[in-house]
């Protein structure tokens, strides 16, 4: 399938997820397979076009990940047209706009989710990115603002007709943010009134559930808390979609894919002002958080990935509970 030009060679994609699908994360889940799109966290408009460092790094990253998407916020049409030219200018395959991150932060600046609030402004900052760039434009978005205002069906027609080469839809209100189920009714209802592609998002855990999702018409999956509960799930879905059965992932290559994403990490640049061995700590415990779900005794594990105080007590701990002599000698 095609988001404008870009070719990707799968429908399943791996969501942004801020302080979680950083590049050495993307790159891992690249490198299982079956992953036809990565999105970086969202980055901030306005830290693009002043060039703050900090939002650059969120912005970085490798060729490996190829098709990338970068996904931006912000609320002012000309900031994000200018934010989109710094996007083409990094290299990036697709810029795409947050219109469903329902945090208070983001969106009193009439940013994410607000967007959905005032469509004329939305279309606005669309067409105005649209007109900026070459590269194509997506939008993000979800069911609605609330109960009484579900309106991705409208606001999708207009993104469309405003230039959007692609949309994306969670079918939750910001007023549900995680709550209840996502509406995968209306992604299907707008999925058959565009002409671009729909992306539906939303409560995809296991593969099955990814195939089941694209055959109620969209055209691909965005999977986000799977993916970072068990990153093969995009290429446990190629396997079902292929008539094979999906991949068995042992404990050692669960194991194998923590230490790796420490490796990684330790060649990032350094993050948030904090010493390296520090931030590689806390982001093992971000992804611990979700990656100990569903395991067996996962919660020991996430106990003491919680108590790590160095990184060879990270690595220590991972070997131990996924117990293996292959891990031992990475
Ligand atoms: C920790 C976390 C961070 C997220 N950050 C973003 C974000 O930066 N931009 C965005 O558009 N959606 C974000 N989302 C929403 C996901 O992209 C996705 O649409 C949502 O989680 C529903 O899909 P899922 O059930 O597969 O997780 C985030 C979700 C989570 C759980």
């Amino acid at each position: 399938m095609k988001i404008g030009s870009v070719d990707l060679p799968s429908p399943f994609a791996v969501a942004p997820m801020a302080g979680m699908t950083d590049t050495a994360f993307r790159r891992l889940v690249k490198r299982h397979g079956g992953c036809g799109l990565v999105v970086t966290e969202m980055v901030s408009s306005e830290g693009l076009v002043r060039g703050i460092d900090r939002t650059l790094e969120y912005a970085e990253y490798t060729e490996e990940e190829r098709p990338i998407s970068i996904q931006i916020f912000g609320g002012d049409p000309q900031t994000m047209a200018d934010a989109a030219q710094v996007v083409e200018g990094m290299g990036a395959d697709i810029v795409d706009i947050n219109m469903g991150c329902p945090v208070p932060k983001i969106a009193k600046h009439n940013a994410g989710c607000s967007l959905m609030r005032e469509p004329a402004h939305a279309a606005a900052v669309v067409s105005a990115m649209a007109k900026a760039v070459k590269i194509p434009v997506t939008v993000k978005m979800r069911a609605g603002w609330n109960d009484e205002d579900r309106n991705a069906t409208i606001l999708a027609r207009m993104v469309e007709d405003a230039g959007a080469a692609a949309i994306a839809v969670h079918g939750r209100t910001a007023a549900q943010s995680y709550s209840g189920f996502a509406d995968w009714n209306l992604v299907a209802e707008i999925a058959e009134q565009l002409t671009i592609p729909v992306f539906g998002s939303g409560d995809c855990l296991d593969a099955s559930q990814i195939i089941a999702k694209l055959q109620s018409g969209v055209e691909g999956v965005l999977v986000g808390r799977g993916v970072l509960r068990n990153p093969w799930i995009l290429a446990q879905a190629m396997d079902m979609a292929a008539g094979r059965e999906p991949r068995e992932v042992t404990l050692e290559d669960r194991g194998r894919f923590l230490l790796e994403y420490i490796e990684l990490l330790m060649h990032e640049r350094v993050r948030d002002g904090l010493p390296h061995g520090r931030w590689v700590i806390n982001k093992l415990r971000a992804l611990g958080s979700w990656y100990t779900k569903g395991l067996e005794n996962g919660s020991h594990l996430r106990t003491a990935i919680n108590s790590a105080e160095t990184l060879d007590d990270l690595r220590s701990i991972i070997v131990r509970f996924f117990s293996s002599p292959v891990l031992a000698d990475l």
